[in-house]
């Protein structure tokens, strides 16, 4: 009943974890049963090790969570010898994530990636706004089509691209990363936001600025979801604010294929699970298919109050 395609990619559900915040390896899968997660997405992943950024990494606010880890790993040395021979026994697809500085640091986490037979797809984080530079490839049309390029020469496995919300038009994005020949796109990063500590005259996270998350950037992220969909052919995978079947579905309307669940697993780390048991009893209730529902959403002026309306209401 949820099982959908992304692109080549056959998932059993469309709920998977969002980069970051369900570990770093599939140990992370003991929390949920396994039939009811489409893939396990995996935090990024560099060339070489990063202690990330300085304490305090994490902070909550009303509506969700800010963060500035600063792409925190042990480097692709260490995941080559120590995660990837576990990735091949996982119970669903993984999806492995590429960070990065430059195109060519994109390029070798690409081809080490395709070398790993665990990994189904590979996302690119080509949008972490915690590390320097970390946005440049996610905001600049000609530096995501480059780097999109390299990485699509180095693989034959799924790609998927994860775009910034930090950008005014992202259809201008989504559409090169489609021409440069993304199998997906994943929409969207955290949205940069800032706390303060006013007593202290000091930003609450160390780094200064971080990542918003959560269920405020939902409406954001529907709306990036939508105009995504409409700008490409590609399946979406939509991130941002889902805790619960109801968001799931109306990023489906809105037109993704898959939806990630990130910053909800920090409270329930068993949301995945639930989740999928309300998406199961809201689609019998409906008597809907996902299929049916993806993308279905009216044009915004279909559903506009005409002024005969006002003057009559029925
Ligand atoms: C603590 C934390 C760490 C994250 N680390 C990564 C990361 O390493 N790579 C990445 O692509 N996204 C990372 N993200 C972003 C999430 O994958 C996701 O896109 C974002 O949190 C929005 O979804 P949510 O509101 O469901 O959490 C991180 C998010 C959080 C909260």
């Amino acid at each position: 009943m949820l099982a959908v395609r992304v692109g080549s990619l056959h998932l059993n559900s469309p709920l998977l974890t969002a980069s970051g915040t369900f570990g770093h390896d599939p140990a992370a899968l003991a929390f949920m049963d396994p039939a009811d997660l489409g893939a396990l997405v995996l935090k990024t992943v560099t060339p070489e090790p990063r202690h990330g950024n300085a304490p305090p990494r994490m902070a909550e606010f009303t509506g969700g969570v800010l963060n500035s880890i600063g792409l925190e790993n042990k480097g692709l040395a260490y995941w080559r010898e120590t995660v990837a021979p576990q990735l091949e026994r996982a119970p669903v697809p993984v999806v492995a994530n590429a960070g990065g500085h430059s195109a060519e640091d994109f390029r070798r986490m690409t081809e080490a990636f395709d070398a790993m037979r665990g990994v189904a797809a590979i996302e690119l984080n080509l949008s972490c706004p915690n590390v320097s530079g970390g946005m440049q490839f996610s905001t600049d049309v000609a530096a995501l089509d480059e780097v999109v390029r390299a990485c699509r020469e180095s693989t034959r496995k799924p790609l998927w691209v994860k775009l910034s919300p930090n950008v005014t038009r992202i259809a201008l994005l989504a559409e090169a990363a489609e021409r440069a020949g993304a199998d997906a796109l994943t929409v969207s990063n955290t949205l940069i936001g800032m706390l303060v500590d006013w007593r202290r005259r000091r930003p609450v996270l160390g780094g200064g600025t971080g990542g918003m998350s959560g269920p405020a950037v939902k409406p954001l992220a529907l709306r990036l979801t939508w105009e995504c969909a409409q700008a490409v052919q590609i399946p979406i995978v939509a991130s941002g604010g889902a805790n619960c079947a109801e968001d799931v579905l109306e990023f489906t309307v809105a037109g993704a294929t898959a939806v990630q669940i990130g910053t909800a697993l920090f409270r329930r780390p068993d949301a995945i699970s639930v989740i999928a048991a309300e998406l199961r009893r809201l689609l019998a209730e409906e008597g809907a298919t996902l299929a049916e529902l993806r993308a279905s959403l009216a044009a915004p002026n279909s559903v506009s109050c005409a002024v005969s309306d006002v003057r009559n209401p029925r």
